[in-house]
């Protein structure tokens, strides 16, 4: 069994974002400049923007965090989108999500520039996706994509397994490795919560996703010898350390990690390479490559 060591390749691609931005410094122009959008204060989303932010630092990008009242209004949301979308010193910006329930999501994702689109959440960019034409592709599935290529492992004709159908995971990941590309040329069964024979699916698979969203779901009779497993999930369980806490995944790592050639760890599996899918969007918004 090999771990994918989220936390390395997502160091190893920040070392090469990092020098490519200073290449841009050396040469007298701007940094690239990410910007994020939070409103309210939902715990997990100030830690996810402070990560983001982190990230922008140690590889040399300029970063900017709109902090919003958990009552802001719609219009005034969307009039600072406007006023991002037209800023030519911000070359992408993403809106933390959940909004607050008095906020429509499929407004506010529709009303950003799709050129700025680094989420890649933009109807206009999945669609693009969907094309297999150049767009920022979403963080966590563009993530995963590059765990499977960084780790040299062969995706072409394998069976392809993902659980969960999640605008932002299962449905954009599905699509990518189903597409005749590197990686990719997968044959993909999606399955969600109206699947009957979820675990028979599972048991076929090469490759694993699993992004339903339920702690320890995946157990090691839902693997077969020899997989490879993707864990998405990210849950806090609480416990009497003295964090008070500790993290999983929708995998049991214990009793599936000995079965698989390879597999993720949670956490520094899948999370780090999110932030720096954004990243790599970022630069690609920056040099109008989409
Ligand atoms: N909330 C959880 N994941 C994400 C993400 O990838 N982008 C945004 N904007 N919000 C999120």
């Amino acid at each position: 069994m090999q771990l994918i060591d989220g936390k390395q390749i997502a160091s190893d691609i920040k070392k090469e974002l990092a020098i490519k931005s200073a290449v841009l410094i050396d040469k007298g122009d701007r940094a690239p400049h990410l910007v994020a959008v939070l409103v309210g204060e939902d715990a997990a989303s100030q830690t996810y923007v402070a990560s983001k932010e982190r990230a922008c630092k140690e590889v040399g990008f300029t970063s900017t965090v709109y902090k919003l009242e958990p009552d802001t209004s719609e219009d005034k949301l969307l009039e600072i989108i406007d006023f991002l979308n037209n800023d030519d010193e911000v070359d992408g910006f993403i809106v933390q999500l959940p909004l607050p329930a008095h906020i429509d999501v499929q407004k506010v994702i529709r009303s950003i520039n799709p050129l700025k689109d680094i989420d890649g959440f933009h109807p206009v960019s999945l669609g693009r996706m969907m094309l297999g034409e150049p767009t920022f592709l979403p963080a966590t599935p563009f993530g995963i994509l590059q765990l499977l290529e960084r780790s040299q492992i062969e995706t072409s004709g394998k069976h392809c397994v993902v659980l969960g159908r999640s605008n932002i995971v299962g449905t954009p990941i599905s699509v990518m490795l189903s597409r005749k590309a590197k990686p990719g040329n997968c044959t993909v069964t999606m399955c969600h919560t109206g699947t009957k024979n979820l675990k028979e699916i599972a048991q076929t698979a090469d490759i694993l996703i699993a992004a339903m969203g339920q702690p320890a779901f995946v157990t090691a009779e839902m693997v077969k010898e020899g997989a490879v497993v993707i864990d998405v999930g990210i849950h806090r369980i609480e416990d009497s350390s003295e964090k008070g806490y500790h993290i999983v995944g929708d995998v049991k790592f214990d009793e599936v990690a000995p079965k698989c050639s390879f597999i993720t760890p949670v956490p520094g599996g899948v999370g780090p390479m999110t932030i720096v899918s954004l990243l790599i969007n970022t630069f690609k918004a920056y040099n109008k490559e989409v």
